[in-house]
């Protein structure tokens, strides 16, 4: 059974377009993977279809209200499903993640808006929050289309050449080696004369030569964890 990807968002226009172009588009088109897109204010039982309300302590802005998402939890939900709130103060997105989740059968995204959720909903109806990195957007709808987009590559044959996942930045503990293509004369640059060769040996050696020195000047942290890694 394909992975079922439920999306509960406030703003749920927001990924028009996602969801039909490019590599994802066509895995969902392939049904290597589903997603349907929720809007929670179809939760919301009042006459305004109210979604959040003030914090009880004071301060500024709004928090997300718990009786719509457990009521679009609970209708949604399946035994094996895997509930996820975005949010900068989860843990951080890695390849890792994305391929658990994408060996999922069911994954339901939350996504906040204004200050946040309420506290229950995270201790109650969530298992897993997760932070695309540290800074904080307007609402998790686009964090929830990152996840997506990164866990689909996971999925077999959602990606023409599975080759392709192997060198990416990421996959080891370096960052990708440059990439060039024809013309191999450009505006007076050359291609590194190297990729022209045809010295298969020589051009793995190169890119990795260029992988390494990529990584120690951008994250110094990953080459160190590289360094470590290769003396073990
Ligand atoms: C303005 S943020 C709330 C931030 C919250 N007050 C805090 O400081 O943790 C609104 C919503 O955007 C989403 N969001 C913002 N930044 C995010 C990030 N880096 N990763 C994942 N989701 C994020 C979350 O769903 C969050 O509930």
């Amino acid at each position: 059974m394909p992975l079922h990807i439920d999306l509960l968002t406030l703003f749920p226009r927001m990924l028009d377009g996602v969801l039909t172009e490019s590599i994802l588009g066509k895995g969902i088109a392939a049904n290597l993977l589903s997603v349907k897109i929720h809007d929670l204010r179809g939760w919301c039982t009042d006459k305004h279809k109210t979604a959040d309300d003030r914090p009880f302590g004071g301060g500024a802005g709004m928090v997300m209200k718990p009786d719509p998402v457990f009521a679009a939890m609970e209708q949604l939900q399946t035994p094996a499903c895997r509930r996820i709130y975005l949010t900068p103060d989860g843990v951080p997105l890695t390849p890792a993640i994305a391929q658990d989740l994408a060996m999922q059968q069911h994954v339901i995204f939350l996504s906040g808006h204004y200050e946040g959720i309420d506290q229950r909903i995270r201790e109650k109806v969530i298992d897993q929050e997760i932070s695309i990195g540290d800074y904080v957007l307007t609402n998790g709808t686009l964090a929830a289309a990152v996840v997506i987009d990164a866990l689909s590559r996971f999925i077999p044959g959602v990606l023409g050449e599975e080759k392709s996942l192997t060198h990416e930045s990421h996959t080891g503990t370096l960052l990708d080696f440059p990439q060039y293509t024809r013309p191999a004369e450009f505006r007076g640059m050359s291609v590194p004369e190297v990729l022209l060769s045809g010295d298969h040996r020589k051009i793995e050696a190169w890119r990795h030569t260029q992988q390494l020195e990529k990584t120690r000047q951008v994250r110094p942290d990953l080459f160190e964890k590289h360094r470590h890694a290769s003396r073990h």
